[in-house]
């Protein structure tokens, strides 16, 4: 199976947190088919999340997104390996921590993510989305 790339945000609340991202990332590692193989520390200007969420400008959410997102330094991963798009959303879970402690408690958002905004990790939703996201972090690596 070919492999694939895609790319995973830790939040702020999981960056700030040296506790909470020795955890994530031993999870991550403990993955059977996922690997890191790239990743950097990012610390966003309001201007780089709204170019970010511009798909979601507009929606009651988009503005309490971009402040969760410049409230402090967050990880940037490349992750990789077979069906790795899926994959890591499935280690991550539903986007509502609330719903996900109910109906996937073993995913990354059910065990740290505090509110739906305070949701602590992202991931590419597809092809085409985890290569814009790998350029918009990582627009040096040649891909
Ligand atoms: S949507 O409306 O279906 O496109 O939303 P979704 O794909 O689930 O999420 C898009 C991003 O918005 C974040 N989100 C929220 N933030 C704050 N409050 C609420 N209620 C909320 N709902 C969704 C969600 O976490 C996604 O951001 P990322 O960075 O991808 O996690």
């Amino acid at each position: 199976m070919a492999l694939c790339r895609t790319l995973g945000l830790l939040k702020p609340d999981i960056t700030a947190n040296p506790v909470f991202l020795r955890q994530v990332l031993a999870q991550i590692h403990d993955h059977p088919t996922l690997g890191i193989v790239h990743q950097k520390a990012v610390q966003w200007s309001a201007q780089d999340a709204q170019s970010f969420y511009a798909e979601h400008r507009g929606k009651f959410f988009y503005q309490r997104l971009c402040d969760y997102m410049t409230s402090g330094p967050f990880m940037a991963l490349i992750l990789e390996g077979p069906e790795a798009i899926r994959n890591w959303r499935n280690l991550i879970g539903p986007t509502h921590p609330i719903r996900a402690r109910l109906s996937q408690p073993h995913t990354l958002r059910a065990q740290f993510g505090l509110t739906d905004t305070r949701n602590s990790f992202h991931g590419s939703d597809s092809i085409d989305t985890a290569l814009r996201e790998i350029k918009f972090f990582f627009p040096e690596l040649q891909l």
